[in-house]
C-alpha cells in the first residue's frame, strides 16, 4: 500500500476532508457517552485510535477531556500536535503505546476498516483493555457497496489553493475495497495514494465485542435518527 496521503501529505488530508462534519461526529459520540456512562468522572479521559490529524482529539480536548491520540503515521501525529495540547503518540494497532485507562475509546472514521481481518479482534481487545470501569467504546464502518467499481474526480478548495483527487474504487483480490487515487496539490505536484477498506461482517464485529464482555448498539452514521440498515454506514457503541 502506498498510503501517501497519511504518510507524507497530512495537510492534503485536511484539505480533502475539510467538509467532513467533525462537530456532528463528536456531538453524537458525547451524547451517547453521556447516556451510557454509569457515572461521570470529574476528569474524563478519551483515547482516539487512528486519530489522524487530530480533529476529534482537538474537539474532545475543548470539551475538557484528557486526550491521547494514536496513529500509525508520524506525519499525521506531527500535524495533530500543531492543533491542540492533547497528547498524540505514534503506534500501530493492534499494538498500543498506551498503559492508561480511558472512559471513552473511539476509532473514528473507518479506522477499523483499515485493519486486516486478522488484526480486528486483537485491536478491539487492545481498545477494550484500556477501557475504565463502565467506559464506552465506539467504532464505525461505511459500506463499500456504495462505492464499488466507481471513478470520480473532485476538487477541494483550501486556504493553500485547490486540491483535486481522481479516485478509482474497485474490489481487490482479498475482498477489500481498494481506493486508488491521484491527488493534485495546489503547487502543481501530484502523488499516488492507495488504501484498502475491509467491510467487516456486522455479526463478527458484534461477536468480538460480546466475547470481550461488551454489549453493542448499532446506529446510523453519527446520527441517532439515521437507520444503519438503510445506509449500511454504521456506528457501533459498545459498553
Ligand atoms: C480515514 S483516516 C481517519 C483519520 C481520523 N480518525 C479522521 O477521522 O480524520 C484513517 C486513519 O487510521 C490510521 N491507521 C490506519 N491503520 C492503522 C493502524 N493499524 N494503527 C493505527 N492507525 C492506523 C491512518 O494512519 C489514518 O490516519
Amino acid at each position: 500500500m502506498t498510503e501517501n496521503l497519511y504518510s507524507e501529505y497530512p495537510e492534503a488530508y485536511d484539505a480533502l476532508y475539510a467538509e467532513k462534519d467533525y462537530d456532528a461526529e463528536v456531538e453524537f459520540v458525547l451524547s451517547e457517552f453521556e447516556a451510557a456512562a454509569e457515572s461521570t468522572p470529574d476528569q474524563r479521559r478519551a483515547l482516539v485510535l487512528g486519530c489522524g490529524t487530530g480533529e476529534h482529539g482537538k474537539r474532545l480536548r475543548a470539551e475538557g477531556f484528557d486526550v491521547v491520540g494514536v496513529d500509525k503515521y508520524p506525519a499525521m501525529v506531527e500535524r495533530a500536535r500543531t492543533k491542540t495540547d492533547a497528547e498524540f503518540r505514534v503506534g500501530e494497532l493492534p499494538d498500543l503505546p498506551v498503559e492508561e485507562s480511558f472512559d471513552l475509546v473511539w476509532f473514528p472514521f473507518t479506522v477499523v476498516q483499515h485493519l486486516d481481518p486478522d488484526a480486528v479482534a486483537d485491536s478491539l481487545r487492545a481498545a477494550a483493555d484500556r477501557l475504565a470501569e463502565g467506559g464506552v467504546l465506539v467504532f464505525d464502518q461505511i459500506s463499500g457497496e456504495d462505492f464499488g467499481d466507481s471513478a470520480s474526480l473532485r476538487t477541494y478548495p483550501s486556504e493553500d489553493g485547490t486540491y483535486a483527487r481522481l479516485t478509482h474504487v474497485h474490489e481487490a483480490d482479498d475482498g477489500a475495497s481498494r481506493y486508488d487515487a491521484l491527488v493534485f496539490t495546489p503547487d502543481g505536484e501530484f502523488f499516488v495514494d492507495t488504501h484498502r477498506l475491509f467491510d467487516h461482517d456486522d455479526s463478527y464485529l458484534e461477536g468480538v465485542c460480546n466475547v470481550l464482555d461488551l454489549s453493542v448498539e448499532r446506529f446510523g452514521w453519527y446520527d441517532e435518527e439515521a437507520d444503519p440498515d438503510e445506509t449500511g454506514h454504521v456506528v457501533y457503541v459498545a459498553q
